[in-house]
């Protein structure tokens, strides 16, 4: 299928000193998606983002690239296509903010005027005004916005492939969250296909469209984030997932997942399910409602709120379902 932008193929890389860090892998891309990768340290996460980009080579095994072989791809025009943010950021210490971010763009021989627009382009979108920060060293940056430099850096030739090797790692958490859900957003602007590699499940479940479970160089699950959560494919997994999954999955799962739709309110407005009588818990303004998007854990918050046996389910201002503990139950248990 064509629209599979990357496909590994068997892949096996094993080092010049005989250490076999991935062995024999095989999974699809979809362009336009993020792939978490996630797993202990040392399993091969990346030694995959590196045999991507040809900065090793496979020992074993086929990663094809928009349909073609990448061992048959000129490494110069495959890395144009993709950007890198490597581990640990890597930024240079003696160029400034606005020099590093500038550095592919520079390789390729764009001329300076349109390297300087595009350098302020991604310092203002990655939220570091280029007025004040393009003429900064990095020393003088905090780690959060370091991190930004090293994604505006690998953004910077508008690659159709970005390989993100523990963007947010080494940040505390709160510095954290806020650079998933701006690279969230970020991500629904631009439109990018993603590798992402994390050690963290709580980030894989959040960011990845799809998660890649590595133990011991190989995948031990390939799935979207639900399919992890509620089918884990092992003991591993179900470890990795961490003994709080039930509150992951509530986390997770959107109140329209789970919620009784074969219910007589179904189909009311808002306005005439306030004006008619039914057993769900009020207060001062109407019934209390959960609206389909919210999470399964906020709805359960609502239920004891409301000391409730069920709450009526909103899309906009109609009703569409309501969802009782016992839906909540069901879901966790399946
Ligand atoms: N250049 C190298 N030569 C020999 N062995 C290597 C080399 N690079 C990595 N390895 C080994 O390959 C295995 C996979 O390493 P890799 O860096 O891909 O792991 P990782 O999943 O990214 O780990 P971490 O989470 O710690 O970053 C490890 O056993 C590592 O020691
Ligand atoms: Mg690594």
């Amino acid at each position: 299928m064509s629209e599979q932008i990357l496909e590994f193929d068997d892949v096996t890389k094993v080092y010049p000193d005989g250490t076999v860090a991935i062995e024999e892998i095989n999974f699809s891309v979809e362009e336009g998606t993020t792939t978490v990768f996630v797993g202990p340290s040392g399993c091969g996460k990346t030694t995959t983002l590196k045999l991507v980009n040809r900065l090793i080579d496979c020992s074993d095994g086929t990663i094809r690239f928009e349909g073609q072989a990448i061992a048959d791809i000129d490494k110069i025009d495959l890395r144009r296509s993709i950007g890198y943010v490597i581990q640990e950021i890597g930024l240079f210490d003696h160029m400034t903010v606005g020099e590093n971010v500038g550095v592919v763009p520079r390789l390729l021989e764009w001329d300076d005027e349109r390297i300087r627009s595009r350098v302020d382009e991604l310092l203002n979108l990655m939220d570091l005004p280029a007025e004040q920060y393009r003429d900064q060293y990095p020393r003088n940056l905090s780690g959060g916005q370091r991190q930004r430099v090293g994604v505006a850096r690998a953004l910077a030739a508008d690659p159709d492939v970005m390989l993100m090797d523990e963007p947010f790692g080494a940040l505390d958490p709160i510095t954290r969250e806020k650079l998933q859900d701006e690279f969230l957003e970020l991500q629904n602007q631009i439109d990018k296909t993603i590798l992402f590699v994390t050690h963290d499940i709580d980030e894989a479940l959040k960011m990845g469209d799809r998660i890649a479970i590595y133990n011991n160089g190989g995948i031990v699950q390939y799935d979207t984030p639900k399919e992890i959560l509620t089918n884990p494919a092992n003991e591993f997994v179900e470890n990795f997932l961490g003994s709080d999954r039930l509150i992951k999955e509530l986390k997770f799962m959107k109140v329209g997942d789970v919620m009784e739709t074969d219910v007589d309110v179904a189909g009311l407005s808002l306005t005439e399910l306030n004006d008619s009588e039914h057993e769900f818990a009020r207060n001062g303004e109407g019934y209390l409602t959960v609206d389909r998007d919210n999470t399964t854990h906020s709805a359960l918050t609502k239920l004891y709120q409301g000391n409730a046996e069920s709450v009526p389910v909103t899309n906009g201002d109609e009703v569409v379902g309501v969802i009782t503990e016992t839906n909540l139950k069901r879901t966790l248990s399946s």
